[in-house]
């Protein structure tokens, strides 16, 4: 069976002066970007996610920093520490997600294939149930 965790590992395209990564559409990321949005300043001891969506695919990565995720399809929940800035991982439809232990430090930057939709959202782990069972 599939993993549910899906690395994406970016080129560093460093040198001399230092590192440098490019994400760039049907490339790096396997889709149209439509969106970037990234956490920053999470308080210690909190926890994000808590939901799935419907339809869409997102790609994560910690641009400094690290945090740990937590993926669950409803059968089966993974977990995988995002550490580095060359290591994405990809979320698809109907994975409930979970990010826990921030570092004081992380930047956790999103690449998402849709528009902010707020009914994309299952937000409750019972409906998402529901939702896999119809
Ligand atoms: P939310 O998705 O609940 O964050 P998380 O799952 O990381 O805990 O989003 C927090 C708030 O930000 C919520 O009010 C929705 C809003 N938001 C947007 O307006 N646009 C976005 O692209 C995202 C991801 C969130």
């Amino acid at each position: 069976m599939l993993s549910l965790i899906q690395i994406v590992h970016f080129p560093p395209l460093g040198d001399e002066r230092g590192s440098l990564v490019a994400l760039e559409a049907h490339k790096t990321v396997p889709f149209d970007v439509k969106r970037v949005y990234y956490i920053f300043g999470t308080q210690e001891g909190v926890s994000r996610g808590f939901h799935a969506h419907r339809a869409l695919q997102q790609v994560a990565v910690c641009v400094t920093g690290k945090c740990r995720i937590l993926l669950d399809d409803g059968q089966r929940s993974e977990e995988v520490w995002l550490d580095s800035p060359t290591k994405g991982l990809l979320i698809g439809d109907l994975v409930w997600r979970e990010m826990h232990d921030f570092s004081v430090d992380c930047v956790l930057l999103v690449l998402a294939s849709e528009h902010y939709d707020e009914t994309d959202y299952i937000r409750s782990y019972d409906a998402f149930k529901q939702v896999l069972k119809s």
